[in-house]
């Protein structure tokens, strides 16, 4: 299965912490931004992956996640030499996307939610269409909001109203099926010179072929392209995993999904060994606290 990873962009919201170092190589908490947005495709059962960013940040993209064959994953890069907007994706990603499905998602969003991996994978297998991952905000005039039919089917989307319909809005990750390609080269650029992601989702509406799954009560959905944004979610990561285990532990991910043994797994831990993220890794890499693994699912 194919994932896109969009990390590119301006990050004005941040600066002038993104005036030079780019939003999603920030820690949250104990990680580089992008392992959140990646092991919530990896968990969705994707292996494939593109990661999108500027020619400046992508040589540190590569630094930090390599070709991925360490976690059992493959993991190539593509440049976008301008914010040339969210759907500019599909034409960067055409070859890689060929003829399968392809899930994106943004590199500054951090979900949490029980179902989510199932959800994500189901998708991925049957999409005709796109699917899109709505989540409840108290408001949601900054957003995309969405609504839905009875029938899942999206019946309405709108960019930033002033009188929302409903409080549910659009979030960064979405399953399309292979013709989003065509489609993102149909559309045309927005009056910012952006390609929007959402004259793409317009299109499949406008077809009857866009389904929207709302995440649940129990679930989180952070956006972290804002300084309280992103100190929310090094607070969520840092509550969370106090109850034990750890959120978004790429090498954990790998293990419990049979792409690595626990040797290799170990070895992975041993590189970061003075760091509690590094000896966590050699923790659970040993069979006798196997049991410990079954939180990722949650
Ligand atoms: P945004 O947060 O909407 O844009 P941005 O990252 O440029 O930040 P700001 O608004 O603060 O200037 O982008 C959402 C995600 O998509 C983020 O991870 C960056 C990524 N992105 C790209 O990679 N290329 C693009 O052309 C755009 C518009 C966004």
């Amino acid at each position: 299965m194919k994932g896109i990873i969009l990390a590119g962009g301006t990050g004005t919201r941040l600066h002038p912490l993104t005036a030079t170092l780019s939003k999603q190589l920030l820690p949250v908490y104990d990680k580089p931004m992008i392992y959140y947005p990646l092991s919530t495709l990896m968990l969705g059962g994707v292996r494939d992956f593109l990661v999108i960013s500027t020619p400046t940040d992508l040589p540190m993209f590569r630094r930090v996640l390599g070709d991925g064959v360490e976690l059992g994953l493959h993991i190539s890069y593509a440049e976008q030499p301008q914010a040339a907007g969210i759907a500019d994706a599909f034409r960067l990603g055409a070859d890689f996307i060929g003829s399968d499905p392809v899930s994106l998602i943004l590199g500054d969003n951090i979900f949490h939610a029980p179902e989510l991996p199932d959800v994500l994978w189901r998708s991925l297998t049957d999409v005709d269409g796109c699917t899109l991952f709505g989540h409840t905000v108290s408001d949601p005039r900054p957003y995309g909001v969405v609504e839905k039919g009875a029938d899942g089917r999206v019946v309405g989307i709108e960019e930033k109203p002033s009188r929302p319909r409903s409080s549910e809005i659009v979030t960064g990750l979405y399953v399309y099926s292979h013709d989003v390609v065509e489609i993102a080269h149909q559309i045309t650029p927005s009056a910012r010179g952006e390609l929007e992601i959402t004259d793409v989702n317009r299109v499949y509406l406008e077809q009857g072929r866009a389904r929207l799954h709302s995440l649940g009560p129990g679930s989180t959905w952070l956006d972290a392209g804002t300084y309280d944004g992103l100190l929310s979610a090094a607070h969520f990561v840092r509550e969370r995993q106090s109850r034990g285990g750890r959120i978004a532990c790429l090498e954990e991910i790998s293990l419990r999904l049979g792409y690595i043994d626990a040797d290799a797994c170990h070895a992975l831990g041993r590189k970061h060994k003075n760091s509690e993220y590094g000896r966590y890794v050699m923790e659970i890499s040993s069979e006798r606290n196997r049991g410990r693994l079954e939180h990722v699912a949650e």
